[in-house]
């Protein structure tokens, strides 16, 4: 088979074809796949069968060590599992609201990998990826600049207490957890910055008044999600997509109640978010942003 890689906007995102993940991977076509994801910050294949939760868990082990979800249960020996389902009773749908995965750890997840074996009848249930570093290059210098200086708080409580209770989880004298990250980062492997807060964990920033807090916050959420740095994934029984929590946010649309959508989604563990003012500056991203940004 013939490995491609179809790039599906110019800014992120990429289909690679000619890949059977249950088969395996050898190490010059997951040397593709990787670079890819480099490349692209999400990558998504089609037409794949269903993985056995150990052959997901085989091909994440591809990236690196896996990371254990702080709040939701897992369906593994290896506590690495978890099951992405919303139906008629669910509460809640996972993922509904723009975010980066699990941004409240202190070394949140390099990327996640998700299959979805079920979508929903009649249609719904596609998510939203939106390229951060695309946001970074976009804005001017000076607030480049006045951002790179700059930490956030990212908080849990607010979004996991309870949250899990249908499931079975009783969180009563749970701890979660919250910390601090710039609010640009430098992308460990690539090198390039992107711009790292989200609506669902950030807070506050940090040695700020809270009105100014707030405030810029607000604009800079505003900016991160706009249309001009995202795709839409529509997902087909088992297609798979593998993205890259360091320069990305996504937004999984709970769109389709009161129908189900079910899937595996796995982690790979990664490193603490720094900034180094040494790194080069962003790609150039061809986006123009006419009316003004933060
Ligand atoms: C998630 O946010 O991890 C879930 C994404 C999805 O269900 O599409």
């Amino acid at each position: 088979m013939t490995i491609t890689v179809a790039p599906i906007s110019p800014v992120l995102g990429a289909e690679i074809r000619g890949v059977d993940l249950a088969a395996g991977v050898d190490d010059t076509v997951f040397a593709v796949i990787h670079q890819a994801f480099l490349d692209h910050g999400v990558v998504f294949f089609r037409n794949q069968s269903t993985l056995s939760a150990e052959a997901q868990v085989r091909f994440a082990k591809r990236f690196g060590p896996l990371h254990r979800h702080p709040a939701a249960p897992a369906n593994d020996d290896e506590g690495a599992v978890f099951v992405i389902h919303a139906h008629r009773d669910s509460p809640v749908a996972n993922g509904n609201g723009w975010h980066t995965d699990v941004s409240c750890d202190e070394e949140p997840p390099l990327a996640t990998m998700l299959q979805i074996h079920q979508p929903p009848d009649g249609g719904g249930g596609d998510t939203l990826f939106a390229s951060m570093e695309a946001a970074f290059a976009v804005l001017p210098e000076d607030q480049q600049q006045q951002l790179q200086l700059l930490t956030a708080r990212h908080e849990s409580e607010h979004v996991y207490r309870g949250r899990y209770a249908d499931r079975g989880v009783d969180d009563d004298g749970a701890d979660y957890p919250s910390t601090v990250h710039p609010m640009v980062r430098t992308h460990p492997e690539t090198r390039r910055p992107s711009i790292y807060v989200n609506r669902s964990f950030t807070t506050g920033i940090v040695d700020m008044d809270a009105d100014d807090s707030a405030a810029l916050l607000a604009r800079v959420f505003d900016h991160i999600e706009r249309p001009e740095f995202q795709i839409r994934f529509r997902w087909d029984a088992n297609d798979v997509a593998i993205w890259d929590n360091r320069c990305l946010m996504h937004f999984a649309i709970w769109d389709y109640w009161p129908n189900e959508r079910k899937g595996n989604r796995v982690s790979i563990a990664g490193d603490r978010p720094f900034f180094d003012p040494d790194a080069p500056g962003p790609r150039e991203s061809g986006i123009r942003v006419s009316d003004g940004a933060l």
